[in-house]
């Protein structure tokens, strides 16, 4: 994946996003019905001094699901075990990380739909009967012994909820969506971001980086980051409408939060295929890029603005998505052009 400003993937390395991160619910700004509802689950779990229910956290990428599930571990008094689907290639080392928990640890598997089918299985009965089969020797003296271990919350992250297989899915208590955040809610993240950082910023400012965040506080603050640079090298101490958007529009995030690569995406739908319906292989072909990239991080953002729609036939750009793109939207009886044509 090519370096993009408005990336939404995680980069662990990244010290400054540590720090941002609340550590509390009542710091975690949004998503307010996740919310409210996970915090009844959670001091209902501490009055039963019981393990809290299996959480499934879905969403798109950057919408803070790592942060929520140390968020519930904090505030549930317990250890945050963290993994990810991938990460986990073998049934023993989903197997050594479960016998390693202590009672109501919360273990956290980003990418849960990434998991291999044996290493799933191997989750079921943790899950349900928190307990663990394992198979011992091969052929016909093989057997199969069962080893509790403690009671545990697993808590999953995954961009697509429809790529969990039913079995898993049905094994969490606890189903929360995550949704793309409010301007309004982008703007107190990023006036919470830049008082942690020491950044002076007007609320033009913060108002204009969030309008262009694509919804998402991962990058909101990535922005802000890149915009101070900018404000820096031109002597401002304070972050201003201004600069913000000299800034913005200098690392080709346009008004409405789309970047090279989005747009790209609308011109070849627009320019190659008269605005659809053209297939989600066909677009990713055509802008090389992959099928997953495109349903994982531009699609949504572009569907959330109303840009593009999806059909059975495939995707369409909209009125608006045209519009955006400075385009005029094709009556219904237009004709292809010739010069359609030469761009197919
Ligand atoms: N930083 C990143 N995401 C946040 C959120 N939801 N609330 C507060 N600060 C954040």
């Amino acid at each position: 994946m090519d370096e993009r400003i408005i990336t939404s993937i995680e980069q662990s390395t990244d010290d400054w996003q540590y720090s941002l991160r609340p550590r509390r619910l009542a710091e975690y700004i949004g998503q307010d019905k996740a919310k409210q509802n996970l915090s009844v689950f959670v001091k209902a779990a501490i009055n039963r001094h019981e393990a809290l229910d299996h959480v499934l956290l879905y969403g798109p990428p950057g919408l803070g699901k790592t942060t929520l599930a140390a968020i519930i571990a904090n505030e549930l008094g317990v250890n945050f075990r963290q993994t990810s689907g991938p990460a986990i290639e073998r049934a023993g080392d989903l197997a050594a990380i479960l016998t390693n928990l202590q009672e109501r640890d919360v273990l956290f598997i980003d990418e849960i739909h990434r998991l291999s089918r044996q290493v799933e299985e191997i989750l079921y009965s943790a899950m349900e009967d928190f307990a663990l089969d394992i198979i011992i020797g091969k052929g016909p003296r093989a057997r199969s012994i069962r080893v509790s271990i403690a009671p545990f919350t697993l808590i999953g992250a995954t961009t697509k909820a429809g790529a969990l297989s039913p079995p898993l899915r049905d094994r969490f208590g606890v189903i929360s969506r995550l949704e793309y955040y409010s301007t309004a809610a982008l703007i107190e993240i990023l006036t919470r971001a830049a008082q942690i950082l020491k950044i002076p910023i007007e609320a033009g400012g913060a108002e204009e980086i969030a309008k262009r965040s694509r919804g998402t506080p991962r990058i909101a603050n990535r922005l802000l980051k890149r915009v101070r640079d900018f404000a820096q090298v031109e002597g401002l101490t304070t972050i201003t409408d201004d600069i913000a958007d000299k800034a913005l529009l200098a690392l080709e995030v346009d008004r409405a939060g789309l970047d090279h690569t989005d747009r790209r995406m609308l011109d070849a739908m627009i320019k190659k295929f008269r605005g659809g319906p053209v297939g989600l292989e066909t677009i990713a072909a055509s802008i090389s890029e992959t099928r997953e990239t495109i349903e994982d991080i531009y699609e949504p953002y572009l569907l959330q603005l109303g840009f593009i729609m999806r059909t059975p036939r495939g995707r369409v750009v909209t009125e608006a998505g045209y519009q955006h793109m400075g385009v005029a939207y094709p009556k219904a009886n237009d004709t292809p052009t010739l010069f359609d044509f030469e761009n197919i």
